[in-house]
């Protein structure tokens, strides 16, 4: 599949069959979300991986009872490392960067697992104190997404997008 091929093709599933994703696979996503770019390549950000039953019935409660999240058999939960940025970068670094640096790493996290033909969603609605005792993150690292992965158990309709001649301004 060729990338425009993949874009067209990403869905967000939040429908997950009741099968393993195998270590392969997951090795290859996260090595497409290590590829990502970041502020001075200083990989501002921290990417945990939720298999255990009950840390994904924690985030699921977590993202306000988003419960595809616990039937998911796995689940990346990407959060800032402000210190690693703000080392070079101060509060630009810590507020800014290290933000784009992971949701840069989700977005090359979702589209591996597409390209493998796994379903994903992204997940941004839920309480971050809750996220933080689900994973046991320290406090300055800030959940910026949750990733549940699968293997897809619906196949979602496109959805609509604007068109581009409403937000792209040529100057
Ligand atoms: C920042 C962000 C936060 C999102 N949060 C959620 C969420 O909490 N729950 C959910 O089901 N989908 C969530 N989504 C997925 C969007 O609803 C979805 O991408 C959008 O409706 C377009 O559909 P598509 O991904 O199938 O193209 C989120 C997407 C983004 C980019």
């Amino acid at each position: 599949m060729d990338y425009f091929e993949l874009i067209r093709r990403r869905r967000s599933v939040r429908v997950f069959a009741r099968k393993p994703v195998e270590d392969a696979k997951l090795e290859q996503i996260l090595e497409a979300a290590r590829a990502a770019p970041s502020a001075g390549n200083l990989q501002a950000y921290e990417i945990y991986v939720a298999r255990r039953p009950e840390v994904r019935s924690a985030l699921a409660a977590a993202a306000l009872g988003q419960d595809f999240i616990r039937q998911a058999p796995v689940a990346l939960v990407f959060c800032t490392h402000a210190a690693r940025s703000s080392s070079r970068y101060g509060e630009r670094g810590s507020r800014l960067y290290t933000v784009q640096d992971a949701t840069i790493a989700c977005t090359f996290a979702m589209l591996a697992a597409t390209a493998l033909g796994l379903g994903s969603v992204w997940v941004g609605a839920f309480r971050d104190e809750e996220v933080w005792r689900a994973i046991g993150s320290p406090k300055g690292q800030q959940p910026v997404a949750i990733l549940p992965i699968g293997c897809p158990g619906e196949t979602p309709e496109p959805t609509g997008r604007r068109p581009l001649s409403e937000f792209v301004h040529w100057l």
